[in-house]
């Protein structure tokens, strides 16, 4: 048997396991304020909702996706990303009927067979934000408002916005033909990738990282010129409301996404410090989405960060020094008769809301204060045969090495009041 994780996945250990809970706090709390709940879907849907959501032509669907039977034979995928199960979580109970709009947000793991590297792996996880049921281009400026608002409480300043308008079914139809006629004739000097995305889902062409294939297209037309009037309105209210709250970003007209359900508004945000995969969020409007999952008329926006690449991007974050990683007491025994009293002072402890631990290797004196030191322990109590016989405990400040014998009365009194000190 091979004792590895399958390539793309990966296990996060304590202490780093410290530091993606940070950050999952700061998306919560960032999260409801901006009055978004908590949505929790199935890891697995059936296949077809991807395949008619996000779009059979897209990388997503047509490679990336880990797709099995069961033993119903039923096709099952596992979600490669979240926002067409949210869709159908929104018409199977029947949430557009109710009060609009509808602001959820998810965390957790998605699914892709990519090739791995840093920042792109085959189980990664996303926290994502999707508003249902209304136009409004203020909801556009606010959902990316509070993309970038995450990033500012991150710390994370040197970031990129990139904004596009991928307009509605009517002038995407009108563009994609005048761009079509564009690369016709070039269509020779394009990458393998681009030939079939050029049958396919010729707007892609326009996001191929590939040089060649932006040199072949050169002087390719412009998405702006043919957004129709409402269109053209609805990205520049969204463009007028970002300014008005000080935002800067880059109007990307070769920005298209790789997901097939985007009309109108969409965005990515890049950190180009953390490598290839730069891309820590991207999201954008998609107001067919519920329609073509088989619901009513309902418009949508959202996006997703990779919480990955958060993290990549947060390399320099000192997480020693999150609270996390912390012990507050350490019960250590001078003589190994006193450990069933370790034991219920730790849960007198414990029961006060104190983190408390102990040694349980039979550990000497010596070593058990280097092992409370490597746990990272505020205090060490130390329980001896003075301290039994006179009822009382001596307490270890582990910053400054004073010690204080205190009475079991006094003791959580005390503990918090050093603790509390520390805060
Ligand atoms: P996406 O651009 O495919 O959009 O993914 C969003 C983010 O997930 C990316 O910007 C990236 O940070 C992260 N990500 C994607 N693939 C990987 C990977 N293989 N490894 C690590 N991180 C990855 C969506 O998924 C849309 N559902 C976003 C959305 C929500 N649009 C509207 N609402």
């Amino acid at each position: 048997m091979e004792n590895k994780a399958p390539r793309g996945t990966y296990d996060i250990l304590p202490p780093v396991s410290g530091k993606w809970q940070y950050v999952e706090q700061i998306l919560r709390e960032t999260a409801a304020l901006y009055g978004f709940h908590e949505i929790r879907t199935p890891i697995f849907e059936h296949t077809e909702l991807f395949e008619r959501g996000v779009g059979s032509t897209t990388d997503v669907v047509g490679k990336e996706m880990y797709t099995f039977k069961d033993r119903s034979d039923r096709s099952l995928t596992l979600r490669p990303e979240n926002t067409a199960s949210c869709a159908r979580a929104l018409i199977e109970h029947s949430v557009y009927s109710g009060i609009l709009p509808v602001k959820w947000y998810y965390m957790g793991p998605m699914f892709r067979y990519d090739r791995p590297q840093a920042g792109r792996y085959r189980q990664f996880h996303q926290f994502g934000a999707e508003v249902f049921g209304s136009n409004d281009p203020r909801v556009d400026a606010e959902i990316i408002l509070l993309l970038l608002d995450i990033l500012q409480r991150l710390n994370l300043s040197d970031y990129e916005l990139h904004l596009n308008s991928v307009g509605c079914t009517v002038c995407r139809s009108r563009y994609r033909e005048k761009l079509v006629k564009h690369i016709t004739p070039v269509q020779e000097r394009l990458c393998r990738d681009c030939k079939q995305r050029y049958e396919q889902n010729p707007l892609r062409v326009l996001d191929c990282k590939n040089e060649k294939c932006q040199e072949a297209i050169q002087g390719y037309p412009r998405f702006f010129d043919y957004l129709c009037e409402d269109c053209r309105e609805h990205y520049s209210q969204v463009k007028n409301s970002l300014t008005d709250n000080g935002v800067r970003f880059i109007h990307d007209d070769r920005l298209v996404r790789g997901l097939d359900y985007y009309t109108r508004t969409a965005f990515e945000v890049h950190i180009p410090g953390i490598g290839a995969q730069s891309a820590v969020g991207g999201g954008g409007r998609y107001d067919g989405l519920v329609e073509d999952c088989g619901g009513p008329q309902v418009p949508g926006i959202g996006f997703a960060m990779g919480i990955e690449r958060l993290l990549l991007a947060l390399q320099e974050l000192d997480y020693d020094n999150l609270q996390d990683n912390y012990l507050d007491v350490f019960i250590a025994v001078m003589d190994h008769n006193f450990e069933d009293t370790a034991l219920k002072t730790l849960q007198e402890l414990r029961a006060a809301g104190i983190r408390s631990d102990k040694d349980y290797l039979c550990r000497s004196p010596k070593a058990q204060m280097k092992y409370a030191d490597r746990l990272g322990a505020r205090l060490v109590i130390l329980i001896g045969e003075e301290e039994v016989r006179h009822k009382v405990f001596t307490v270890r400040d582990m910053n400054s090495k004073k010690q204080e014998t205190v009475t079991a009365e006094d003791l959580l009194r005390y503990i918090r009041s050093i603790l509390v000190k520390q805060d």
